[in-house]
C-alpha cells in the first residue's frame, strides 16, 4: 500500500540542519571526538529536590488518573505565586493560567485555537522553527518580521505594511530570544502592546529563557506592561530554569479568552501533564531558588570562557546578558552553512546554521553552552587552530 503523507506535511520545508547531521555521523564514524555546542538541551542534572518531589508523588496512586487537562489547581496557584514574586502580576489560577506539557506544545496549538485557513501569524526570523509550523499546520500563513543585528534583533514592527497588520491574526514574540541571543525592554513591549491595539492582533510571548540572565540582569514579563493582559498571552517553561527538559512542563498565562481557547485546544487533544510531574513542579517553582541561581552561574562562566576565546581566534561577538546561546557572525566570505561545516569538519565542533533558523539568520552561526568548562577550553583551543 502506498502511504500518502498529508498537504501539511508535504509542505513542510526541508530539514535544514540535514546536512550538518549527515556530516556529524561522517565525522564521527572517522573516531572524532565531537563537541557537540549544536543543540539547546541543558547538560545539568535536575536538581535533587525536585527529583525527591517526583519520587514521592509518582507513589501516590492518587496521581496515576488522568490529570486535569488544563492543569492541578495546585500548579496553576503556584504558578501565580511564582508570577507575583517575580514579575509583580496578578493572575487568576482559574481562568488565566493553563498548564502545558512543555512550553512547546502550547506554542504548537496556539494557531490551531486562533488562526483560520488564510490568517497570517506574524513570526520572528529567525525564530523557534515552531511558530510558523504550528501557524502552517493549522492553514495559516507566516509574515516573517526579519531580526537585524542593527534593530538589535527586535522586530521593526514600524516596516509591517498595514494590509499586512490588518490581516494579522497574531504575533509570536520571543525574548530573551532564540537563536540571538537578543533581550528586549519595556519600550519594545509597549509598542508591541500598541500595535496589538491598532490592528487586533494577539501576541503569544515566548519567555522561555526569562530566568537564563547574567550579570545581574532580570528579563521583564511582557504582562508587566500596561494593557499586555488585554491582547496576549506568554509561554513560559521549567525547562531551562530547572533542567527539566525531560520532563515537559510549562504554562502559558494571561488573556483569559486566549488562555480558554489554547485550553479548549487541548482538552480535544491531550489529558494534560502527568500529575507527579506537576507536584514536582511546584516544588521546583516555590521551593528554594539557589538551584536557579547556580544555573545562571553555570552559564556565565562557560559564557565567558567562549565568548574570550572567540573573540581571541578573530571572530568578533560580545557578551549575551541571556540565554546559552552565542549568535555568532561567520567570517567574510563564509556561509552559514558553509562556516559549521568547517568548524565540524576541521574542528569536530557541532554547531546550529543560523539560516536553518530562518532566512535572516544567514551569515551566522548558533553555539549553546551545553557542555563543561574544560570542553568549552578544548573548543576554543580547536578553533585557534582553524585558519579562517
Ligand atoms: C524559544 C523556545 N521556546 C520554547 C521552547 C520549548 O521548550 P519546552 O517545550 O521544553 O518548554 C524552546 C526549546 O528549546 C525554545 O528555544
Amino acid at each position: 500500500m502506498k502511504i500518502e503523507k498529508a498537504e501539511r506535511l508535504k509542505r513542510l520545508p526541508p530539514y535544514l540542519f540535514k546536512e550538518i547531521d549527515r556530516q556529524k555521523e561522517e565525522v564521527r564514524a572517522k573516531g572524532v571526538d565531537i563537541i557537540d555546542l549544536g543543540v539547546g538541551d541543558p547538560d545539568i542534572p535536575t536538581p535533587p529536590h525536585i527529583i525527591e518531589a517526583l519520587n514521592k508523588a509518582a507513589l501516590d496512586p492518587a496521581n496515576h488518573r488522568y490529570p486535569s487537562y488544563s492543569g492541578m489547581h495546585d500548579f496553576n496557584a503556584a504558578v501565580a505565586r511564582w508570577y507575583k514574586r517575580r514579575f509583580g502580576v496578578d493572575l487568576d489560577p482559574g481562568t488565566e493560567v493553563v498548564t502545558l506539557i512543555g512550553s512547546k506544545e502550547g506554542i504548537a496549538h496556539i494557531p490551531l485555537a486562533l488562526i483560520d485557513p488564510g490568517d497570517i501569524a506574524l513570526v520572528a526570523s529567525p525564530g523557534y522553527p515552531v511558530y510558523h509550523i504550528g501557524t502552517q499546520f493549522a492553514g495559516g500563513e507566516a509574515y516573517f518580521m526579519d531580526l537585524l543585528k542593527e534593530n538589535n534583533f527586535l522586530p521593526d514592527l514600524e516596516a509591517i505594511a498595514p494590509e499586512i497588520g490588518k490581516k494579522a491574526k497574531m504575533m509570536f514574540i520571543n525574548y530573551p530570544n532564540n537563536p540571538t541571543s537578543a533581550i528586549a525592554d519595556k519600550d519594545f513591549f509597549d509598542s508591541v502592546v500598541a500595535f496589538a491595539r491598532e490592528y487586533n492582533v494577539i501576541i503569544c510571548h515566548d519567555a522561555a529563557y526569562s530566568e537564563m540572565a547574567f550579570d545581574g540582569y532580570r528579563p521583564m514579563s511582557f504582562l508587566e506592561v500596561e494593557g499586555a493582559k488585554s491582547v496576549g498571552i506568554e509561554f513560559h517553561s521549567l525547562s531551562k530554569t530547572y533542567n527539566m527538559t525531560g520532563w515537559r512542563i510549562g504554562f502559558a498565562v494571561g488573556c483569559t479568552d486566549v488562555i480558554g481557547a489554547l485550553g479548549q485546544v487541548k482538552s480535544n487533544i491531550d489529558s494534560g501533564a502527568f500529575q507527579a510531574v506537576q507536584i514536582a513542579g511546584i516544588t521546583a517553582l516555590e521551593a528554594d531558588q539557589t538551584c536557579v541561581e547556580n544555573m545562571r552561574q553555570t552559564y556565565t562562566e562557560r559564557r565567558d570562557i567562549l565568548v574570550a576565546g572567540l573573540n581571541s581566534a578573530g571572530l568578533s561577538i560580545e557578551k549575551p546578558r541571556a540565554t546559552f546561546y552565542l549568535w555568532v557572525e561567520v567570517p567574510q566570505g563564509q556561509t552559514s552553512a558553509g562556516f559549521a561545516s568547517l568548524l565540524l569538519t576541521e574542528a569536530g565542533i557541532v554547531t546550529t546554521p543560523g539560516n536553518g533558523f530562518g532566512k535572516a539568520g544567514e551569515g551566522y552561526i548558533r553555539m549553546a553552552l551545553t557542555v563543561d568548562r574544560e570542553r568549552i577550553r578544548e573548543a576554543v583551543e580547536r578553533i585557534k587552530g582553524i585558519g579562517f
